[in-house]
């Protein structure tokens, strides 16, 4: 194993000329012409709706655009509008969002407390507005142990792929890496596909040929304008119960601020099938649950949270995978390339791979400590002032210094876990989140097997040490609202009425290489499955 293909193939690519991707700038896209998607501040302080979806993200946006087809829909999401936001659209300004640290920011940053600087959406579109854009399904055997119904996921992947993602033009970098991966055994060669099937392959991207990204957000191009409303700057702050004569705490409303504070609630419509449906995100979902009384029985007391229903495994089943990644200088300068190809290992590894100005004191790429990747100093030594320290040498640095990409492992899982807490009790402010990077031996054992794939050095001992320290977020977080634990099959809350979960917060396991196909996946199939069952109850009046 060695990384001669490597120089090979890019020193070919430096002749035949080609290195650079084209943008395309020309006009700035149409923004879709959403007549249901309103500023929370014109929101009546009382309204009532079918279903109340709370996080216009990966997963809400396709499930309100499915359930407004048969149904009245409120989606309500405390960020604003991605349309015409320079720094959501355009893969070349991929981490300007991630470095914006205001509180109007796109992104909000999160440290765990594992010293691990991470990021959600606060954006309609969620994640999707800021992540790298690779787009790939979850294998078979995820689908099969989920117990989803194959045919319906397929329909729905379907559904999402025909809005949102596209086959990349595979460039000399990441032509480069395929290769590499083929060489080194990652076999067989898949070529592209959206199927996960172990070997390597070019999977899908959420960016077009022009380098524009297509957020979970454009899904609502979907909806029945008149069976939905959109709500943005609306922050919700409780789901409201109906406790007493009841046998089980009954989820009826919600109450939400707009931008000015000022408070509105939302009501269910009087019927057996109306819900209130979270899809705020791993961090989002169980803080809105603990918030309103869903959640330990402890910990809710410790912070004067009146208990609706003792949960006491809200916030608990936490996971980051870790990645890890090497630096490969490059002779001559490379494209710009965010993920596009994948190598699915035989050991519980992924390895993928992003370039060209990913990480220079002027840049915003995967890899730049502007947007918290930091794997130069360990975990727990990541302050701002130590970001200000790199960004600082890496200026006085030649830009040649940064010519070239990186190689990246993602630990499969992951298997070890951790939990969420409350630090306050609004929600606007992050909770705290311990992820425990490789806890467990055998997490870290794939990341040195998938760091010895791509360095093809030997002696584990000083692997791990680099596995420990130079361990980066790729951030596929989940859990803590689990299928099993928080949620039953049906995403329905344990021991509640007419309140759902549907998100990535449900995982045990990130799907697939990269989750976001999967999580929009979800919350089509969902709403399929949920508009079946309102339409059965119907006929059967
Ligand atoms: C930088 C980055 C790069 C990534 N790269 C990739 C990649 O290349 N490929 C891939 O497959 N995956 C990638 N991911 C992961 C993927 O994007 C996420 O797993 C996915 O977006 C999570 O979706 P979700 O629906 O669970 O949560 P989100 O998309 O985060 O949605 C939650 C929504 O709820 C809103 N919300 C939260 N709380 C409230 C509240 N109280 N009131 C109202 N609204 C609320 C939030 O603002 C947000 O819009 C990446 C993620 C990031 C951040
Ligand atoms: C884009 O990002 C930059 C830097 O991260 C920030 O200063 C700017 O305000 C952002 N612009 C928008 C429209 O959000
Ligand atoms: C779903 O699609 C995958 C390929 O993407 C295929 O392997 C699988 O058999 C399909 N499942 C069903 C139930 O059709
Ligand atoms: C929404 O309303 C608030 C408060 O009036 C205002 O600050 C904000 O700019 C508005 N946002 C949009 C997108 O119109
Ligand atoms: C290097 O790897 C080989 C094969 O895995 C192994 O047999 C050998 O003991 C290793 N050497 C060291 C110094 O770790």
């Amino acid at each position: 194993m060695g990384f001669g293909w490597w120089r090979r193939s890019l020193l070919g690519a430096a002749f035949s000329g080609i290195l650079l991707l084209q943008f395309c700038f020309c006009s700035a896209q149409e923004a879709p012409k959403f007549t249901f998607m309103h500023n929370a501040t014109s929101a009546p302080s009382t309204s009532y709706y079918d279903y109340i979806i709370v996080g216009g993200g990966t997963s809400g946006c396709p499930l309100a655009a499915t359930l407004s087809k048969n149904a009245r829909v409120l989606l309500l999401e405390r960020g604003g509008s991605p349309y015409g936001n320079d720094n959501i659209t355009y893969l070349s300004s991929f981490g300007r969002a991630l470095s914006d640290l205001s509180p109007t920011s796109p992104a909000q940053r999160f440290i765990s407390e594992d010293g691990v600087i991470n990021a959600r959406g606060r954006v309609l579109g969620g994640g999707s507005c800021l992540n790298a854009g690779f787009y790939t399904r979850a294998g078979t055997s995820y689908v099969a142990g989920a117990g989803w119904n194959g045919r319906l996921v397929n329909e729905s992947y379907e559904w999402v792929e025909r809005v949102v993602a596209f086959q990349p033009a595979v460039l000399e970098w990441q032509s480069a890496v395929k290769e590499g991966l083929v060489e080194v055994g990652v076999l067989p060669d898949n070529g592209f596909t959206y199927d996960h099937l172990r070997g390597t392959k070019v999977g899908g991207s959420i960016f077009d040929r022009n380098g524009r990204r297509h957020t979970a957000a454009d899904l609502l191009r979907y909806a029945r304008p008149s069976g939905l409303t959109v709500l943005l700057h609306a922050t919700v702050h409780k789901i409201l119960f109906r406790i007493k004569g009841k046998s089980r705490p009954l989820a009826h409303g919600v109450v939400f601020r707009d931008a000015s504070g000022v408070k509105h609630k939302a009501y269910l419509n009087v019927g057996p099938k109306n819900e209130i449906i979270v899809s705020a995100g791993a961090l989002g979902s169980p803080q809105l649950l603990m918030l309103s009384g869903l959640g330990p029985a402890d910990h809710l007391k410790a912070h004067n949270i009146k208990l609706v229903k003792d949960l006491p495994l809200v916030g608990q089943g936490m996971s980051d995978n870790p990645m890890n990644a090497i630096f490969i200088p490059s002779p001559v300068p490379v494209e710009v390339s965010l993920i596009e190809v994948v190598g699915i290992t035989n050991f519980g590894t992924y390895i993928e791979a992003a370039s060209g100005e990913n990480f220079g004191a002027n840049d915003y790429g995967m890899f730049s400590p502007k947007i918290g990747q930091l794997s130069t100093v360990p975990p727990k030594q990541r302050t701002q002032e130590a970001i200000n320290k790199v960004v600082e040498t890496m200026s006085t640095l030649d830009q040649t210094a940064f010519q070239g990409g990186f190689i990246l492992e993602k630990v499969m899982g992951p298997i070890s876990t951790g939990h969420l807490e409350l630090v306050t009790r609004n929600p606007n402010d992050n909770p705290s989140v311990t992820f425990n990077y490789f806890k467990e031996s055998e997490d870290l054992q794939r990341c040195v097997q998938g760091i010895k794939t791509i360095e093809s050095v030997n002696g584990s001992l000083t692997l791990e040490q680099f596995c420990k320290d130079t361990v980066m977020t790729i951030w596929h977080y989940h859990g803590g609202c689990q299928v099993g634990m928080v949620v039953d099959r049906d995403y329905k809350v344990l021991g509640v009425d007419a309140l759902r979960v549907i998100d990535g917060s449900t995982f045990n396991y990130s799907p697939g290489t990269n989750p976001q196909a999967t999580v929009m996946m979800l919350g089509r199939y969902m709403g399929v499955q949920i508009l079946r069952e309102r339409l059965a109850s119907e006929e059967t009046k």
